[in-house]
């Protein structure tokens, strides 16, 4: 699913170059669920934005399902993030003015998809996430565990390769952050490509794979847990 090859990135390269990432090789299988750990600075945000698309490699070799994006331009890069990629960010980036629904229906418009499936997609996507009785509700007048599931919701909707999540419980408390990493666990046992930054330990101990970075290295991967065989029925969030 994902293959990087001694990638690095360096920011302002010309005047107080940062350089962010450092040889990172990494190749993550389809269905994995993988935590990326390390101290503040240690370039995980930087690792996301490339793995999403958001930013190009300053060299080294990015496949994402078996295309070159790397070398590609930032229309190309636009179409990939839309079409296979599901971002989710800490402070949730839902647009303020409009509803849940409708944020949740926002990528499928960029997607060309028309309004009738948008609409049923949408409701399929927040009924996954336990969200239904909020679709009219703007962000302000939700919690932030509910954003952060109408977030969700919304990186599912057009039904991608890979999600990408930024310490997605960073500005949630423990309960809540539990019962969203539920809902992570369940996309994993349904086969979704899951990786996930994280600061805290006992968030990281639900992917089977975490990937620990220093100074913009990868300097550990662990196993964690054992793939899933079978997908597990019942008694989950979603
Ligand atoms: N747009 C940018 N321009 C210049 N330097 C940047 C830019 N973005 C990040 N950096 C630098 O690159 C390094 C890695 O930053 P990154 O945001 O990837 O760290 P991080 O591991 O996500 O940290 P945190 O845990 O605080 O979110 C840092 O030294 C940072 O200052
Ligand atoms: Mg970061």
């Amino acid at each position: 699913m994902i293959k990087m090859e001694q990638m690095n990135k360096i920011y302002r390269p010309h005047s107080n170059p940062v350089h962010a990432l450092r040889d990172v090789s990494l190749h993550i299988e389809i269905g994995d669920f993988v935590a990326v750990m390390g101290p503040s600075g240690s370039g995980k945000s930087t690792l996301m934005n490339v793995m999403g698309c958001l930013d190009t490699p300053s060299s080294g070799a990015y496949w994402l399902g078996g295309v070159e994006v790397s070398s590609m331009n930032s229309d190309q890069l636009a179409t990939v993030r839309n079409r296979k990629i599901g971002f989710v960010f800490q402070n949730y980036n839902l647009l303020p003015r409009m509803t849940a629904l409708r944020n949740v229906e926002l990528p499928m418009l960029y997607a060309g998809v028309e309004k009738e499936e948008r609409k049923a997609r949408a409701l399929d996507c927040i009924d996954r996430v336990g969200m239904l009785d909020r679709i009219h509700h703007r962000p302000s007048e939700l919690s932030g565990g509910q954003c952060q599931r109408i977030a969700i919701a919304r990186a599912l909707v057009n039904n991608p390769d890979i999600i990408l999540a930024d310490e997605p419980t960073g500005n949630l408390d423990s309960i809540t952050s539990m019962e969203i990493m539920n809902i992570f666990r369940s996309l994993h046992q349904e086969h979704t490509t899951i990786v996930l930054v994280t600061h805290e330990e006992d968030i990281a101990a639900f992917a089977r794979r975490v990937v620990h970075f220093r100074d913009g290295q990868l300097i550990k991967d662990e196993i964690l847990n054992p793939p899933l065989t079978e997908p597990v029925k019942g008694g989950e969030d979603i």
